[in-house]
């Protein structure tokens, strides 16, 4: 490791500890080849895809509009790394008049105004429409004019990704009616829009007069890559943010293997190079060994995980908390979703304002957190009681601990030093009163 440790006194020394950095071993030549925002010059295994966009986008090369069309696949198939290159290819073969790409990413750019005033502002290249305030009509009306004043007579590409996104808001498909019948209000440009989801079921969301204007072509289906493709892409961006030598045979199948169990998603598999390669150059190795890539997948499932429940709604972090708290007082026992039941009223009667849940949402919690791996619940037959679930942390308790600790409210309430009612061996708890045992 990088330290600079003197004796037993610790002090760090911050120019002792760059010098060793600059002095210390090349693991990256281009860092930047691993992010997802870098363009490669080719896309292994997307030769299809790259086909039928080509084949239906060609048109524009002569300035004729191409018809509007969707492209699906779960995240990390390239859906939105082939459009960009598609964008490059198709400038570098116009020789006259290229056709303009708006892209407009759906969970940024997110509401229906927004996403007008991102247009405009992008085609004025300067902020002209302020992020709220004028009616939408009227900028719809201004942007009708700007396409004709300045884009004139060629195609405009108008990039929706993240698609699914804008559908699922308020006047989402108002604002897909307006953005795919631009062209019956314009005089000169054309515009055509593409539409990028991560979601096959996008379809059902769309209003059909929506549809009728997206679905003039077959949509472009993404599949998820499989190991050996995986394997391919990471060869490839390897030799670009590596120096040479520097990756352990074994490191790119290593990490292809292990993003593909995971839906075959290549941000993921790129992420955890990238991790790997980091690790080593912490650790001042000469090379990205096996061990690292472990490691780094270790850091990346613990950064899920916090962020997963830093992201859930409070009463199930409180169910969460329930398991946390049984599991820490009560570690020699079974716990059952009676007990999760009993701890979460418990708690959720310590936050004032909070209601307290049935069985049922409890139970509902518990599937959910099971489902997210976090917990493991069996269900176990009771002979004459019925049927139960056994449930058991599935997540290391101090990660637990130090997780569940930064959440305001459970922090406020001290909640993770707080020993349940149900686990004080000499208190009952009887609808919502508690009462000392008297045996
Ligand atoms: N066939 C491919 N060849 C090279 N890199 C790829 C390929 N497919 C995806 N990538 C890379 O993987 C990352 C995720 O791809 P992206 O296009 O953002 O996925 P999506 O938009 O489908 O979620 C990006 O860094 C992209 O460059
Ligand atoms: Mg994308």
């Amino acid at each position: 490791m990088l330290t600079n440790q003197d004796n037993n006194n610790y002090s760090f020394n911050i120019d002792k500890f760059y010098k060793n950095y600059l002095k210390g071993p090349k693991i990256f030549r281009n860092r930047e080849a691993l992010e997802p925002s870098f363009i490669p010059n080719e896309l292994p295994h997307r030769d299809n895809e790259i086909e039928k966009i080509a084949g239906i986008t060609a048109c524009a090369l002569n300035g004729d509009v191409p018809p509007n069309f969707l492209c699906y696949g779960m995240t990390g198939t390239g859906k939105t790394a082939t459009i960009r290159y598609l964008s490059q290819k198709i400038a570098q073969h116009c020789t006259a008049n290229p056709p303009w790409w708006i892209y407009i990413n759906c969970n940024i750019v997110s509401t229906p105004y927004r996403i007008l005033a991102h247009i405009y502002n992008t085609i004025v290249g300067k902020e002209k429409i302020p992020p709220t305030g004028l009616p939408k009509d009227i900028i719809l009306k201004k942007l009708l004019g700007l396409f004709d004043q300045t884009i004139k007579e060629s195609v405009c590409f108008l990039v929706l990704d993240e698609i699914d996104i804008l559908v699922e808001k308020k006047g989402g498909n108002e604002i897909l009616y307006n953005l795919t019948r631009l062209n019956e209000n314009l005089d000169l440009c054309r515009t055509s829009v593409i539409g990028i989801s991560n979601k096959l079921k996008l379809m059902q969301f769309l209003d059909s007069r929506v549809t009728s204007t997206l679905d003039e072509e077959e949509p472009i289906v993404f599949h998820p890559y499989n190991a050996n493709e995986l394997a391919d892409i990471l060869y490839l961006r390897a030799n670009i943010a590596f120096d040479e030598g520097v990756i352990e045979e074994g490191v790119i199948k290593l990490c292809a293997g292990l993003a593909a169990r995971e839906h075959g998603d290549a941000r993921k598999a790129l992420q955890l190079l990238r991790k790997a390669g980091e690790t080593a150059e912490r650790n001042q190795s000469r090379k990205v060994l096996e061990q690292h890539v472990h490691k780094a997948q270790k850091e990346i499932d613990k950064d899920h995980i916090v962020e997963y429940i830093f992201s859930m709604p409070l009463q199930a972090q409180l169910t969460l908390t329930a398991v946390y708290l049984l599991t820490k007082y009560n570690a020699d026992n079974v716990i059952t979703s009676g007990d999760i039941y009993e701890v979460h009223n418990d708690l959720a009667s310590r936050i004032p304002g909070l209601k307290q849940l049935t069985h049922r949402r409890i139970s509902d919690y518990i599937n959910e957190l099971a489902l997210a791996g976090l917990i493991n619940a069996n269900t176990k037959s009771m002979g004459h009681y019925g049927r139960t679930k056994i449930i058991k942390l599935d997540v290391d308790n101090e990660l637990m601990e130090r997780v569940l600790s930064r959440i305001t409210r459970i922090k406020t309430h001290d909640l993770l030093n707080y020993k349940p009612i149900l686990l004080q061996g000499d208190k009952v708890r009887v609808k919502n009163n508690v009462f000392k045992k008297l045996l």
